[in-house]
């Protein structure tokens, strides 16, 4: 008896030291060739993959600023090889003291055009500075100045743009003239630029550098705090000196659930990404979704995400604010009940669920990477100045352009966001409080496999993380999971919608037939960036999104 305890004890040493043992090299996707880089030259120098996230977060901030950036947020999910400690830093942005739930509406109750997604009213305060100091305190090797250093001498010394930015910056020029710092910076002498546009950001790579020296204090209080609020009270915004100071980034748990024997980290509310997806595969996990019948899979997912995304609406939005039932709404009983609302041969309409129908748009913003070290530690992070550079306002002197994520709020009860996105009170904007994301950076782990991944896209990007863990769990790797043609229903508007080419006729016409509605983006969608460790082979993988320009390199 007591060999055996003493041999069981003796193998969970084992499994132990194996489990944090690592795959001895390194592999990082992430959207842009040079945070892929920064983020390289980082672990090269000593670093681990939480100074590393720290390099391409700065580094994504400075080469895709349409996406990203200090003056916005993000989730980070991390797991510690040595000890095992997986956390989610939540870095999103709060909204402002003066912040009322009426402030984006005019005197009739309605929204006011544009109000919360252009011009520094639009702006929550930003968290990315405070998690990336915190990421590089708790978790890092290496001090700020080192992991920072590559975003600085990118700001400082300018790159040659894509184009990706290329377009971005001519698509949104009319609102980048309205703020003169951000039209000095982003576009070329006033004019959308053109291919061959160097980008230079000089007062941003000062700002990085008071960060890289100071810590927080480098952005939340001081010379940039000072640029920041005159920049944004000159701008129409309601900021305060005490809304930068009181900024805190959270360490949260993840939500954790199981799909077929695949342990699923995701990311937890103000997120709703993670909730969304496990309730969505909670309802799958009691059907058999076959590859000879592509139609009938299609009309069970669709009728899951239809159900999950509609909880999203009802009960989801900052957790310091409002109760939220998650212990239910990730329960594979209240699953199953779900489920059983499910008919086979029928859509369900979702007014039956609700009432209104709404539209909904999504542009090519927002970011996402994924990386893993030599020794095994996991940082899987999406990131967002929300809209295509955000406000598309820079407070004068400080290079930082600041989010428009207030829109991320049911600016107006039932009223759809720019994603098309409803909410009720769950989500009503309050001082202090968190909007409600999307965001869903996610760890997949099963006995032989690790994976992480994640990606922009909006309301979407449930629905694209969730195509890529069913593809995971097909045993397909991550160029796969990043390839795989999309399709998306979010509940409202009551529309499945699919890229190009992802559904054939035979399928639009057969899921019609059942009382589906499509329509077809005008382009892909999303720019996936996935890693995988096979354990038992001992060999890492990873993939970006075709749809991007991203670089996945495994060193
Ligand atoms: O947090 C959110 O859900 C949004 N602000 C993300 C925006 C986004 O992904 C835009 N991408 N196309």
């Amino acid at each position: 008896m007591s060999k055996l305890i003493i041999s069981l004890a003796l193998s969970a040493l084992i499994f132990n030291v194996r489990a944090a043992e690592g795959p001895g090299h390194a592999a990082i996707a992430s959207a842009h060739p040079l945070a892929t880089r920064a983020g390289f030259e980082v672990l090269e120098q000593g670093g681990n993959a939480f100074d590393a996230a720290v390099a391409v977060s700065a580094a994504l901030a400075v080469v895709e600023p349409q996406s990203s950036g200090i003056g916005g947020g993000g989730f980070w999910l991390l797991r510690r090889a040595s000890d095992g400690k997986t956390v989610m830093l939540d870095g999103r942005e709060t909204a402002p003291s003066e912040a009322r739930p009426d402030m984006y509406l005019d005197e009739y109750g309605e929204p006011r055009a544009q109000a919360s997604l252009v011009g520094a009213f639009a702006a929550g305060v930003p968290g990315l500075p405070a998690a990336l100091v915190h990421l590089s305190k708790h978790y890092g090797r290496l001090p700020l100045q080192k992991t920072l250093a590559p975003a600085i001498a990118l700001a400082e010394s300018g790159f040659e743009a894509g184009e990706r930015y290329i377009k971005a910056a001519a698509a949104h020029q009319a609102e980048l003239k309205q703020s003169p710092a951000a039209a000095v910076i982003f576009l070329d002498q006033g004019k959308a630029p053109a291919p061959g546009f160097r980008l230079l950001q000089k007062d941003l790579a000062e700002t990085l550098k008071r960060i890289a020296k100071q810590g927080g204090d480098g952005f939340y209080r001081g010379q940039t705090a000072a640029m920041l609020l005159q920049g944004v009270r000159d701008g129409g915004g309601i900021w305060q000196d005490k809304d930068l100071q009181n900024y805190r980034v959270q360490e949260r748990t993840p939500v954790s659930g199981e799909y077929r024997g695949i342990r699923v980290i995701s990311a937890a509310p103000p997120s709703s990404g993670g909730a969304v997806l496990l309730e969505a595969l909670n309802i799958l996990s009691g059907f058999r979704l076959l590859p000879d019948d592509p139609l009938g899979s299609k009309h069970v997912i669709i009728e899951a995400e239809r159900r999950a995304y509609h909880d999203r609406d009802l009960y989801l939005g900052d957790p310091g604010f409002v109760h939220i039932p998650l212990t239910r709404l990730l329960s594979p009983d209240y699953a199953a009940g779900l489920r059983a609302s499910i008919r086979l041969d029928r859509a369900l309409p979702s007014e039956m669920l609700s009432t209104s129908a709404v539209q909904s748009h999504q542009g090519d913003n927002t970011t996402h990477f994924s990386i893993i070290d030599r020794y095994g530690d996991l940082v899987t992070a999406t990131l967002s100045i929300n809209s295509v550079f955000g406000s598309c306002f820079v407070a004068a002197g400080s290079g930082v352009l600041l989010n428009d994520e207030m829109d991320d709020f049911a600016v107006a009860p039932g009223r759809p966001n720019s994603y098309g996105l409803v909410g009720g009170n769950a989500n009503a904007i309050a001082p202090g409080k968190r909007m409600l994301s999307s965001m869903t950076p996610t760890i997949l782990e099963t006995q032989d496999r690790i994976a992480l991944l994640g990606t922009p896209g909006g309301s979407r990007i449930v629905s694209m993380v969730l195509l890529g863990v069913l593809d995971f769990a097909q045993g397909h790797g991550p160029e796969s999971w990043v390839s795989i043609q999309r399709y998306h229903h979010q509940y409202l508007p009551d529309v499945v919608e699919y890229e190009p080419g992802a559904l054939n006729d035979e399928e639009v016409q057969g899921l019609s037939r059942l009382g589906h509605r499509f329509k077809q983006t005008a382009k892909p969608y999303g720019d996936m960036q996935a890693v995988l460790w096979d354990k038992k082979k001992n060999q890492l993988s990873a993939a970006s999104d075709p749809r991007g320009e991203g670089v996945a390199e495994v060193r």
